[in-house]
């Protein structure tokens, strides 16, 4: 959802609330998409930012990030020293899935948001967190947005997925269905685990954004509970707080075919 952390967030919300990062952009004309993404001047620290970013998160992954956002993670080669252009990524999504990604600048409105991922273009910063801001940004960046995101989307299974998501969230009215597609997102796209075959793992960029909320998540501390759409759709969540109850799917084969089945129940898809 275009208004979710980056991170795990502070115990504390922020004392205002109102960093302009988290104000969406409503658009008023298309975002460049893949080759018209330009790349940034970045300063010297910003790639090094990025790096740091980078080295911390590699160390802590293995073992806990599921198989399939390490193989896309691989497959993608991103750069470990520079921050990566937007075109390049978007070059490997689109032989990968067929996906593309646009540059935003910043959150985007909801509508705005799911009519890019119906038509399989992800919308992704191209700035990137100050360095007092290593362990939380209130807003996407491009790390969270590269780095977290964009392997899962090399996954076929998911990518196909995550278009469903935005074909569902463009055809729903309902209010309070709305309130359950959120949470379907939240507890699968930015929280959700899978049970790989060495184990429990983390897939959702929520977690794989954050150290403390990836050790968090794997220990007994969380309730780990079988996905179910019908039940995941129900369980309000905290984004001030490490998650008490994450959802876990066995395959994205059974992600995307149990979403499906739920959207077309209500009649979304
Ligand atoms: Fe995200």
């Amino acid at each position: 959802m275009p208004s979710t952390p980056t991170a795990a967030p502070p115990a504390i919300p922020p004392p205002d609330g109102h960093d302009p990062r988290c104000i969406p952009h409503k658009l008023t004309q298309p975002l460049p998409v893949g080759e018209a993404c330009v790349y940034p001047r970045y300063s010297p620290e910003e790639h090094d930012v990025w790096r740091t970013l980078y080295a911390r998160m590699a160390e802590l992954l293995p073992g806990r990030a599921a198989d399939e956002f390490l193989t896309g993670l691989t497959a993608l080669d991103l750069d470990r020293e520079k921050i990566p252009s937007l075109a390049a990524v978007s070059r490997q999504l689109h032989h990968a899935t067929g996906w593309q990604i646009a540059r935003t600048p910043g959150l985007l409105d909801a509508h705005d948001f799911f009519g890019y991922l119906a038509r399989r273009i992800f919308p992704c910063t191209d700035y990137i967190r100050g360095r007092h801001e290593l362990d939380y940004t209130p807003a996407p960046d491009c790390f969270h947005d590269i780095f977290g995101h964009t392997p899962m989307i090399m996954h076929p299974r998911f990518a196909d997925f995550y278009q469903r998501i935005g074909q569902a969230a463009l055809a729903c009215r309902d209010p309070a269905l709305e309130e359950q597609l959120t949470r379907l997102y939240w507890f699968t796209v930015e929280f959700g685990l899978v049970r790989n075959p060495g184990g429990l793992r983390i897939y959702g960029n929520g977690i794989i954004s954050s150290a403390g909320e990836t050790l968090h998540s794997l220990t007994d501390r969380v309730e780990q509970r079988p996905f179910v759409p019908e039940k995941t759709a129900l369980q309000p969540y905290d984004i001030w707080h490490f998650q008490d109850v994450l959802w876990v799917v066995d395959s994205f084969d059974r992600l995307e075919s149990e979403f499906v089945r739920w959207a077309k129940s209500h009649g979304l898809l």
